[in-house]
């Protein structure tokens, strides 16, 4: 059954080869004081850079930089761009860049009005906002993530060998984000992979729960076909607009909240991944892909019926003749095959992950209760071991 549910999402999108134009209608709404948040500089390299600064200043503004967010943003840069904001009265956080630089300017704008850590008070305490919030507007250019239209702020703290995900309200969400799939040719194939699972992984988070005739499985059908289709045109050929505008455009809705209305979702392949990530600061995607295959391996029995469709909605596998259990081990095998045709990644180790780290890992993983099974420690150990 449909669960009850209430529906709003806050973000406004400019999506196309000419959306950086909109920046001009944006801009008037905020205050002087722009805080101009970027990465470790791929902005300067394929020009996008210099735009930005040309229209802010045709557009009157002060610009405050805040360069060298990296990816996985950590918990000390999360304070110094917290000090940055203070200090010079930021009306506008607009981040320029991909998840992380998004991710961060969300956790900047709950904090610069709140006199308390941000580390403890959102992601040890889980607290809600309770200051005036900064806000963010994005311009993005890696797809994948979802966090241009979706509340989700992820911060690292390397010292506590933690990663920790806070989904704040639409009052977090950015209050417009431009999206230009032509931004996203310069990423290297190994990003554009890693993104692209990523892609696919959050709608499975929300498919694989739950067995109930409900709208937006079939939506998430959808989405995770277009994203396999687009991803194989992309991989020849990178520049392909249309595969790489659907490969957006979809990972965009893959987590808008759209797809998690009126169902459970799981999460566990990203609770495991982050906490894979917390030891090894590896590429989020990368950290999916290569513990997702032990996971679903393991729940499939519990949600039989689920991986059955999945098999045959999603990879076309012929159902004739067949157990349900070899139908959905054949979905398997079809969604394993698709991610070697990609080039993700399939064991943790590949991502810097050594034995010594599998106790941390373990313990460092939050067990959430959405999905077909819930998980003891002892079963997310043998997940963690068998993606070695
Ligand atoms: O820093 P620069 O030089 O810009 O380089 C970046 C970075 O090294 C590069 N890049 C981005 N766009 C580029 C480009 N290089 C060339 N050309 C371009 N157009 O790509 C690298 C990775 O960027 P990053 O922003 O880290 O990637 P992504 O978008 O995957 O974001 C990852 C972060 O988002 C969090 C992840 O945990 C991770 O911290 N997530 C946020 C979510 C949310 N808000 O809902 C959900 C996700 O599950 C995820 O956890
Ligand atoms: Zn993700």
């Amino acid at each position: 059954m449909l669960g009850n549910f209430s529906y709003k999402n806050a973000t406004k999108l400019y999506f196309g080869d000419d959306s950086l134009k909109y920046l001009n209608e944006e801009l008037p709404k905020y205050g002087k004081n722009i805080q101009l948040i970027y990465g470790g500089g791929s902005i300067k390299k394929n020009g996008l850079y210099d735009e930005i600064i040309k229209i802010l200043k045709d557009n009157g503004k002060n610009i405050i930089e805040d360069a060298g967010v990296m990816p996985n943003p950590t918990v000390e840069k999360l304070r110094e761009g917290v000090k940055l904001a203070k200090d010079n009265n930021a009306d506008l956080l607009l981040a320029v860049g991909g998840g992380s630089c998004c991710d961060y300017a969300k956790a900047v704008s709950v904090s610069v009005n709140c006199d308390e850590d941000p580390w403890d008070k959102y992601y040890i305490r889980f607290e809600e906002p309770t200051c005036e919030i900064v806000p963010v507007g994005c311009i993005l250019t890696m797809a994948g993530t979802g966090s241009e239209m979706n509340g989700g702020a992820v911060i690292t703290n390397h010292e506590q060998k933690l990663k920790i995900g806070h989904v704040f309200g639409e009052e977090v969400m950015p209050k417009f984000s431009i999206l230009n799939p032509k931004y996203t040719f310069s990423l290297p194939k190994r990003q554009m992979v890693a993104g692209i699972y990523d892609i696919f992984n959050h709608i499975c988070e929300q498919y694989f729960s739950g067995d109930d005739d409900n709208t937006s499985d079939y939506i998430a059908e959808a989405l995770m076909k277009s994203v396999i289709h687009s991803s194989l045109i992309a991989i020849e050929n990178p520049e392909d607009y249309e595969a790489r505008s659907n490969i957006m455009w979809t990972a965009t809705w893959a987590l808008n909240t759209l797809i998690s209305r009126g169902k459970t979702t799981d999460w566990m392949v990203h609770m495991i991944g982050q906490s894979v990530g917390a030891y090894t600061d590896a590429t989020h995607g990368m950290t999916l892909s290569a513990v997702s295959l032990p996971y679903y391996r393991f729940i499939m029995p519990y949600g039989l019926n689920k991986f059955k469709r999945f098999a045959t909605e999603v990879w076309g596998i012929c159902a004739e003749g067949k157990t349900d259990e070899q139908i959905a081990e054949e979905g398997l095998q079809a969604m394993e095959n698709w991610m070697k045709q990609i080039g993700v990644a399939l064991k943790i180790s590949e991502l810097g992950a050594t034995e010594d780290m599998i106790d941390g890992i373990t313990e460092g993983t939050l067990i959430l209760e959405g999905g077909y099974k819930v998980l003891s420690k002892d079963e997310v150990k043998q997940i963690i071991k068998a993606s070695m």
